[in-house]
Formats: C-alpha cells, sequence, structure tokens
C-alpha cells in the first residue's frame, strides 16, 4: 500500500513555502555568476544521457528542502512497494508492474506468490518468433506472397507508445517492412490508410488491453470486413489478424485464432505498456534485437531510480523540481522540446502519460486536493516551435518550465544541419535563462521607445537532456526516466496515478447518445445547448 500523506501538512512543505519566497527574489544569472561549479553541482550522466538541471531556480538548499519532502511524503517505501507488487494501484485492486516487462535480469517479480517472469519471457519469445517468420517471410499471406504492411489498430496508450517509438527509432525500419497506426474512430483514419496496404501482405494487429474500446472495436471491425471485401476468405483472417490483449474472451469472439493472441496482464497500464505484446508493432518495424535493446534501456533506468539516493536519482530530481515550479511558483504547464524531428511524438506521448496518470483531484483518502497536481503537458520539436510558440515562453507572463532534449550524434548527419540545429537548442536555454536587460538592449543601439519591448527577463528554467544519439537503448532509458518522474510526482501529491476514471463519464455519455442519431426523430433528453448540437446535426446531415 501506499503511505497516504497529506503534503502540504509537512514540515518541508511549510519550509519550502518560506524557502520559495526568498528564492523568488534571486535571478538564475545570479546563482550562475555566484558559484562557477554550478554545472557539475547540477547536472549528472547516466548511461549516454547527459542530465542538466543548473539552468533552474534551485539551490542546493531547495534541493534539500525538496527531497525531505520526499522523505517525508514515504517516496522510498513507495518505489519499494512498486517494484515490490504491491496492489499500488488500489482503485482497481492492481499491482504496477510494466517494469518487470523489462526485467532483463530476469529476477524474480513475486506477484501474490507467483513469479511473473515466466509469463513475460513467453510472450517475449512468441513476440520474437512472430519477428523471425515475418522478417524471413515464411509468414506468408493468403496469396502466398510475404508479410510487408504492419497495421497496427488501438488507441490511447495501444496506439501513441508503438506510434512514438516507431517514429523515433525511423533509422533501424526493416527494410521492406512499412507500418501504420489507425487510432482515430474518425473513419477517414482507417480509409486513407486502407489505401496504402494490400490485404494479402498485411498483418493487422488489434491492440486492445480491454479489447472493448469503442474506437478500437469499430476500426478493427472495418479492417475485417475491407479484408473480406479484398480476397481474404475467413479462413484467411488467423494469416493477417492477431491480437495484442488481456482479454482472451473477446480475442475469441472476435474469431482471431489464439495462437495470434499476445497476452498482457492487468498489472499493465496502457499508457505504460509499450513494452508489453503492446509493442509487437514496435518490434516488428525495428527488429526483435532492437526491441530487446529498448527494454534493455528502460531496465538499465529501473535499477537506476530504485537503487540510487534521492540526491543523485534523476527521476527523482526531475520530479522534485517540476513539483517545485507547479506547487510553489504556480506554473501550470511544463513542455517537452525534442530537438530531433525522429522524436516528433515524444510530447504527445508524455501528454498521455503525464496527464491521464496525475490529472487527479482527489486524493489517496478520497478528499479533494488543496494543492496543484499534474501539470498540462505540450511541446513540439525545435526548432519548429522556435517559430511558433517560444515568444510566449520567452516573454508571456507565464512561467513554463522546459525539457530541452536533443542527440549529440544525428542518423543523417548532412553538411552542417546538425551544429544548426545544436546551436538553437544551447541559445535558446540561454536566452531563456540570462534574458536581456536594458543597458544590453541600449547597447546594441535600440531606440529609447523600443527598449521596454526588445527586454527579456530571463529567469526561465529549463532542464536540458543531451543524448549522445538516439538508439534503442538510449530511448529506452530516457522513457523509464519521464516514466518515474510522474510516479514519484503521484507519490508525493498523494494521488493514484494508475487509474484513469476521468475518461469513463465521456464514453458512457457518448454511448447513451450513439442509438439517438440513428433517426431523425429530434431528441429533448439533454440540456438546450447539447440537444440544440444534436438537432442541429440531424438537420445537417440531410
Ligand atoms: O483513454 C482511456 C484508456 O483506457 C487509456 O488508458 C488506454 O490507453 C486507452 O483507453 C485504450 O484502452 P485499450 O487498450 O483497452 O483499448
Amino acid at each position: 500500500m501506499l503511505p497516504t500523506v497529506h503534503p502540504t501538512a509537512t514540515k518541508a512543505w511549510q519550509q519550502l513555502q518560506a524557502h520559495a519566497a526568498e528564492m523568488k527574489k534571486t535571478h538564475l544569472r545570479a546563482l550562475f555568476a555566484a558559484d562557477p561549479k554550478r554545472f557539475a553541482a547540477f547536472s549528472l550522466q547516466f548511461e549516454n544521457i547527459l542530465f542538466d538541471y543548473s539552468k533552474n531556480i534551485i539551490t542546493a538548499e531547495t534541493l534539500q528542502l525538496l527531497q525531505n519532502l520526499a522523505q517525508e511524503c514515504g517516496l522510498a517505501d513507495a518505489v519499494k512497494a512498486m517494484f515490490g507488487a504491491d496492489k499500488i494501484n488500489a482503485t482497481e485492486n492492481r499491482a504496477v508492474l510494466h517494469t518487470a516487462l523489462r526485467n532483463t535480469s530476469n529476477h524474480p517479480v513475486l506477484l501474490d506468490g507467483k513469479d511473473v517472469m515466466p509469463e513475460v519471457n513467453a510472450v517475449l519469445r512468441q513476440m520474437e518468433d512472430c519477428c523471425t517468420r515475418v522478417h524471413n517471410g515464411s509468414w506468408k499471406g493468403f496469396s502466398g506472397k510475404r508479410i510487408r504492411y504492419i497495421v497496427n489498430i488501438g488507441i490511447g496508450g495501444s496506439d501513441l507508445g508503438p506510434v512514438m517509438v516507431t517514429e523515433a527509432l525511423r533509422p533501424y525500419w526493416v527494410e521492406g517492412i512499412q507500418t501504420y497506426f489507425v487510432s482515430n474512430v474518425d473513419g477517414t483514419h482507417i480509409a486513407e490508410t486502407l489505401k496504402k496496404v494490400t490485404a494479402d501482405e498485411t498483418l493487422f494487429l488489434i491492440a486492445s488491453k480491454t479489447f472493448t474500446t469503442q474506437e478500437t472495436m469499430t476500426n478493427a471491425h472495418t479492417a475485417r470486413s475491407w479484408f473480406l471485401e479484398n480476397g481474404g476468405k475467413e479462413k484467411d483472417i488467423a494469416l493477417h489478424f492477431a491480437a495484442l490483449s488481456t482479454n482472451e474472451k473477446a480475442v475469441t469472439a472476435f474469431g482471431i485464432d489464439p495462437k495470434n493472441m499476445f497476452a498482457f496482464w492487468d498489472w499493465v497500464g496502457g499508457r505504460y505498456s509499450l513494452w508489453s505484446a503492446i509493442g509487437l508493432s514496435i518490434a516488428l518495424t525495428i527488429g526483435y534485437p532492437n526491441f530487446a535493446a529498448l527494454l534493455a534501456g528502460a531496465h538499465a533506468t529501473d535499477l537506476h531510480f530504485k537503487d540510487t539516493p534521492f540526491e543523485r536519482n534523476i527521476p527523482v530530481i526531475m520530479a522534485l523540481i517540476g513539483l517545485w515550479y507547479g506547487n510553489f511558483f504556480d506554473a501550470d504547464s511544463e513542455a517537452i522540446l525534442p530537438y530531433d524531428q525522429y522524436m516528433h511524438r515524444f510530447a504527445a506521448y508524455f501528454q498521455q502519460g503525464n496527464m491521464e496518470s496525475n490529472g487527479k483531484y482527489t486524493d489517496r483518502t478520497g478528499q479533494p486536493v488543496d494543492y496543484q497536481t499534474g501539470p498540462i503537458v505540450w511541446g513540439e520539436p525545435g526548432t519548429n516551435g522556435q517559430h511558433a510558440f517560444y515568444q510566449l515562453i520567452h516573454q508571456g507572463t507565464k512561467m513554463i518550465p522546459c525539457d530541452f532534449i536533443a542527440p549529440a550524434i544525428s542518423h543523417n548527419p548532412i553538411g552542417d544541419h546538425h551544429p544548426k540545429l545544436l546551436s538553437n537548442f544551447f541559445a535558446q536555454t540561454e536566452a531563456l535563462m540570462n534574458g536581456k536587460t536594458a543597458d544590453e538592449v541600449r547597447a546594441e543601439g535600440a531606440a529609447e521607445d523600443l527598449v521596454p519591448f526588445k527586454v527579456f527577463t530571463g529567469n526561465r528554467p529549463t532542464n536540458s537532456f543531451l543524448l549522445k544519439q538516439v538508439t534503442p537503448r538510449s530511448l529506452g532509458a530516457l522513457i523509464a526516466l519521464y516514466e518515474h518522474k510522474i510516479f514519484v510526482q503521484g507519490v508525493i501529491w498523494n494521488i493514484y496515478s494508475f487509474d484513469q476514471w476521468g475518461v469513463e463519464l465521456g464514453k458512457q455519455l457518448a454511448n447513451r447518445i450513439l442509438p439517438e442519431l440513428t433517426d431523425e426523430t429530434p431528441v429533448s433528453s439533454h440540456d438546450a445547448s447539447t440537444n440544440g448540437l444534436i438537432n442541429a446535426y440531424k438537420q445537417l446531415r440531410k
């Protein structure tokens, strides 16, 4: 069980409030001027990832107080509880064991006294065998041709992780395999995808933990009908459809051969499932050895997180810094800014990871919280963001802590593209930190009436992650750092990070409204606005 400490009632919280009042009087410029060793003191190297957190409005005292907060909130016990398979997802009475899926050192993980690793390893072998047969051409479609197209049908955690990882690792794609993802129930998504594939060369992966999600099941049935209309027979479905799910009964009812079912378990949260059978689209796209390297990178992070003291523990530091701004500086969003085109879905992935996990106002005792919890997470790849929304980050009225991420080595070292890209990364973090004073603006010869507009306050915090290169291993390690950051924050905020009741109401109401859209009779059972919209739709579609 997780502890239920009210964070604002701790001694550390009170001290942090007083400390924040002092820190608001200082400036990052002054902090750097006062300590020439600041970079060395506030940066850590893990695997091939350099984490520089020195451009934050923090001192050694800030970090000490934040660590005290973590201690008072029982973080050390919570970490033990998660890795020890306690049912810390208490509202669903489930353990949280995505770490077991990438437990490449294979130490036993006992859930209710039974080691889960044999089952985990069995599914990994099944995935590896599938990859081997698809990649060597022995998995043949109904016309005798090999599989060339993978279409993953899933949504949320059954889509975003595989999309993000396959995009981030495009240089590793297996030759001859083209992968597509269908998530939106908007028929356009599947229609446009099916134009690009042929029935006899496609393997559809129906990715759904529950196998009941409306969007996914609708798209899956459409794919099935299309397959049968395009030369496939009922008996061929076994060659062209696989299921990635925890729900064997529903998979069988859909008509998928049980030997094409890749199982996972209720202790894998949807948004933490790319390491499970949900990752089959990843393994088929980048090859099983690269998928294994992704798991190994995440496992390295798990060991770091589990065994490193808080003061050198990267996910703990990431979490505490985020909490510092959210709870003591009123920052309400965080930007994730990868300077790597391949990582263009990284922010979107952690938008779900973070916002579905920590977007909660009820604490673990069932009471509404009286402090901020999960931030709004957003971002786009640099340098596109620079020409879109950075203006507000530099000169807007909101504090937006940013994570800058870049590889030192590009997979496409063309001319001076990469130095130019990275010069922007470094310049942005420097500009956000230093800003520009009125005197500096004047020294550049600006007209006096323009000075106020050209001043930058600076003092805008950033973290920098400099990877040697984006590889399966380094990406796995990086993703797991962010996952554990979310966990740490949830523990301190005294909320349950692994349920998602907040998405249920919309689903329920959509199910109630759907039958009302089948005929032309005006509806009056809702509020005036909803009735008005539904009735206008019924008129417009005529
Ligand atoms: O959006 C709610 C949610 O339950 C997510 O947590 C999950 O990732 C997604 O729906 C898809 O669920 P499933 O894998 O069961 O289709």
